[in-house]
C-alpha cells in the first residue's frame, strides 16, 4: 500500500479523492503533525476574535485528524465552556483520529482524569490544581461526505454559531456553490463560516479553471449567499494563505 499521501488526494492534475485510504495507509498525511499549523490557519484562529454573541454550537466540516480543530477549540472554550463542537469528515478514520486528539489532549478526558486523580491526593502543603480549568470539551463526530448536502442535508436549521471549513475546498470544488449554500443553511442568524485555505499558485495541479485563489473561492461564496466579514491573507506570491470570516448576505 502507497504511503504517499498524493497517490489518495490529487495525481497528474486528478482529484483522487480515496480520503479514507489515505487516512489509513499515510502516517500524517498533510504534513501537519510534524509542521505545525500553517499560516492560514492561524489567520483563520485570529478572526475568531471578530464573532459575535454567544457561541454555543461549532461544526467543523472536513475537520481530519483534528488538529486545527483542536485550536479553534481551545480558543473557543477558553472564557466559555458551555459549547458543543460536531466534527465532521468524509473518513471514519479521520474522525477517530480527531476524537483520540481530543480526547487525550489537555482538554480531553484523559487530562482531566489524571488531573482529578491528582487532585485526590495532592501532597501536603501543595494546592490542588484548579479544577475550574479542567475541561473535557462536548464534542461529537460524524461521518459524511460533503457532496451529498444538495440532496440531503442534516444540518440545515439546525443554528450553528460557527462553522469551519479548514482546507477542504479541493474534496468539494466540483460542486462548490451548491454545497456552499447548504452550508450556509446551518448557521443561526449571527452565524459565521471560518475559511482557513491555502492556494499553492502555480504548483496547483487540480481545478485551476475552478478556483485558483481567494478571489475565485470568494465569488463562489458570493453566489452561495455568503458576504466576507474579516479576512486575512498572506505569502500571495508563494503559497497563498487566506483565512476568512463570513455571514449570510
Ligand atoms: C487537507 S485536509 C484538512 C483537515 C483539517 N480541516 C485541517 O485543516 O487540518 C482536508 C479534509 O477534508 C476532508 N474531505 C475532503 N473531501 C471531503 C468531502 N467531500 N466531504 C467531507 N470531507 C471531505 C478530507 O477527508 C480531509 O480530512
Amino acid at each position: 500500500m502507497s504511503q504517499d499521501y498524493k497517490d489518495y488526494f490529487i495525481k497528474d492534475g486528478r482529484h483522487i479523492g480515496d480520503y479514507e485510504g489515505m487516512y489509513r495507509n499515510c502516517p500524517d498525511p498533510w504534513n501537519i503533525e510534524a509542521l505545525g499549523l500553517r499560516l492560514d490557519m492561524l489567520a483563520a484562529l485570529l478572526l475568531l476574535d471578530f464573532l459575535k454573541g454567544p457561541i454555543a454550537k461549532v461544526l467543523d466540516l472536513g475537520c481530519g485528524a483534528g488538529l486545527f480543530s483542536l485550536e479553534v477549540i481551545r480558543k473557543l472554550s477558553k472564557d466559555n465552556k458551555d459549547i458543543w463542537f460536531l466534527l465532521s469528515d468524509i473518513s471514519p478514520t479521520a474522525l477517530r483520529q480527531a476524537e483520540k486528539r481530543l480526547r487525550t489532549s489537555d482538554l480531553g478526558e484523559r487530562g482531566r482524569k489524571e488531573a482529578l486523580g491528582k487532585a485526590g491526593a495532592p501532597p501536603l502543603g501543595e494546592a490542588p490544581p484548579d479544577l475550574a480549568s479542567l475541561y473535557a470539551p462536548e464534542a461529537d463526530f460524524l461521518p459524511l461526505d460533503l457532496r451529498t448536502l444538495p440532496k440531503d442535508n442534516p444540518f440545515s436549521g439546525k443554528g450553528f454559531d460557527l462553522v469551519v471549513l479548514a482546507q477542504a475546498l479541493w474534496g468539494i470544488l466540483e460542486d462548490l456553490e451548491a454545497i456552499l449554500t447548504e452550508v450556509r443553511k446551518s448557521l443561526s442568524p449571527k452565524g459565521a463560516l471560518l475559511i482557513s485555505q491555502h492556494f499553492p499558485g502555480d504548483a496547483q495541479e487540480y481545478g485551476r479553471d475552478i478556483v485558483r485563489d481567494p478571489e475565485g473561492l470568494k465569488g463562489f461564496l458570493r453566489k452561495a449567499g455568503f458576504k466576507e466579514s474579516h479576512s486575512v491573507e498572506c505569502d500571495r506570491d508563494f503559497n497563498h494563505h487566506y483565512g476568512g470570516l463570513w455571514r449570510s448576505s
